[in-house]
């Protein structure tokens, strides 16, 4: 009987599940958007049960289209919008709140009194990360002041913190857990030790007892019960996406990158067994924890790149779909000098700038709806430019080419401005769904579906390479701009 992997891809504005072959080659896939809460400005959440119905009714509909039976399934791998923070009932299994999600810039000013007490240092060398809102630490601490009785039940042991893959997990088998990968997003955890770090948790004021329990990115954690998919099924892989995607393409090589194009762009490099300390406000990041081995990467996140071509969509409706933004944009030949800095929830690496608010500049009579869609579009490239002048600081690796993966991905238009931008290929693989392929990898590594790490990086092939064309003097002029462009939008709020 042919066996599969079943992958879960649990993201920021769908849930979604694939089933791989052995090949790597996805034979089904479902795909179910949830809803977004905007309550105020800056903040954004979703209901932790839209998160697990809607992936359970993708995994169950993605067996279906397969044809497959969950006996079929050899593992499940989850893959997870990282640092979203869940907290929930440990009794009912039912959250006591929202989920506050990596977006929701709701504790800026908490990240700020850290700052100001000189926090920062300590806590870059013990995380790896920027003192920002994004990550979960603050998120958790400002859902224990505000949810009634949370934190008296807390420190009871009543109640359970997880990020979104300990949630589904939960769900899933009873197990509270999560990876290496996923905990070194909270700002909780010690990268070094790889252990929840004590000193932080009293800085936060987390209590121990929320806590899930670390464990590696590739091994089997549980059985998803039989009355999700008709069998127990081994959970066998979880990492966040990010990371997910850096080993589903292959880059499991000191120096190789990649970048997906999703809600976000995250450029993603890996750097060797030990944690890299960043001096351009990059972040060190646990990449994945597999068969007693941890690698370590270095990441550039932007937080609005897939999201700026949905503003064009539901903001601004200058487009009916987004697979339309390529036609539209390509009709013109280019910007017209227009400028879009799509800091809607201010700004990521190298900037880090929670005030930055977005911006257009450069308009003239002359531009139309198509400039204002070029610009968006370039913007996405001008951003992950600037994540990888900042890794080409940080690090003696010169960086070759880069791996593009997510939904953007496949727009030709955005991948050669961005060979262009960067003066480096853009390489585009023939499978895009990376971050699921890299959650199904780490499943299927655990109980033997692939045995070695070099078998999958066999199966990785280039669909597309886009060549750098444009002249280094234009580049430059170019990046200037968007340095110019960008000292519009930010400290906006303050
Ligand atoms: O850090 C946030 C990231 O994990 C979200 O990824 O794919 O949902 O945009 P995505």
């Amino acid at each position: 009987m042919q066996k599969y992997i079943l992958a879960l891809d649990q993201g920021t504005t769908s849930s979604r599940a694939i089933v791989f072959d052995h090949e790597g080659i996805p034979v089904a896939r479902s795909q179910h958007e949830y809803p977004q809460h905007f309550p105020r400005p800056g903040w954004v959440e979703h209901d932790a049960l839209d998160i697990w119905h809607s992936q359970l009714a993708c995994a169950r509909e993605a067996l279906r289209d397969a044809g497959i039976a969950a006996s079929q399934v050899a593992a499940i791998g989850i893959a997870n919008q990282r640092e979203t923070t869940v907290l929930w009932d440990r009794a009912t299994g039912e959250p006591v709140a929202r989920a506050i999600v990596w977006q929701d810039r709701r504790t800026a000013d908490l990240c700020d009194r850290l700052r100001a007490q000189g926090k920062a240092p300590e806590i870059q060398e013990r995380t790896g990360l920027e003192v920002d809102a994004y990550f979960s630490a603050t998120k958790l601490q400002w859902l224990l002041e505000h949810v009634p009785g949370a934190r008296a039940r807390a420190e009871r042991g009543e109640l359970a913190f997880g990020t979104v893959d300990s949630w589904l997990v939960y769900r899933l088998c009873g197990r509270h857990v999560t990876d290496v990968s996923n905990a070194a997003r909270t700002m909780l955890f010690n990268i070094h030790t790889l252990r929840w770090d004590d000193t932080l948790l009293a800085l936060f004021g987390i209590p121990p007892a929320l806590l899930p329990e670390v464990v590696a990115s590739s091994e089997v954690v549980g059985l998803a019960a039989e009355e999700w998919f008709g069998h127990a099924v081994p959970i066998a892989g979880i990492a966040g996406d990010q990371q997910a995607a850096t080993f589903g393409q292959a880059c499991h090589r000191k120096g190789l990158v990649k970048n997906t194009y999703g809600t976000g762009c995250f450029m993603l490099m890996h750097a060797g067994d030990a944690p890299p300390r960043s001096h351009n406000r990059l972040l060190a990041t646990v990449g994945w924890t597999v068969k007693g081995r941890t690698d370590y990467l270095l990441e550039g996140s932007v937080f609005m790149a897939g999201a700026t071509v949905q503003w064009l969509r539901d903001g601004l409706g200058i487009i009916r779909q987004s697979g339309d933004v390529e036609a539209l944009a390509l009709s013109v030949p280019d910007s017209g000098g227009v400028m879009l800095v799509p800091a809607f929830t201010g700004l990521g690496a190298p900037h880090w700038d929670p005030y930055a608010r977005g911006a257009i500049v450069g308009m003239s009579r002359g531009t139309t709806a198509a400039h204002i869609a070029r610009a968006a579009v370039e913007a996405i490239a001008y951003q992950s430019a600037e994540l990888l002048a900042a890794m080409q600081k940080d690090t003696a690796c010169a960086v070759l080419e880069i791996r593009a993966d997510g939904g953007a991905a496949r727009n030709d238009l955005l991948m050669q401005f961005q060979a262009d931008l960067l003066g480096i290929p853009v390489v585009r693989p023939r499978v895009l769904e990376t971050t699921a392929l890299g959650a199904a990898y780490l499943a299927g590594l655990a109980v033997g579906y692939w045995e070695t790490a070099q078998d999958i990086a066999r199966q990785w092939r280039v669909e597309r390479r886009f060549e750098p064309a444009m002249d280094a003097g234009r580049r430059g002029e170019l990046l200037a701009r968007w340095g110019r462009a960008v000292e519009h939008a930010k400290a906006w709020e303050n």
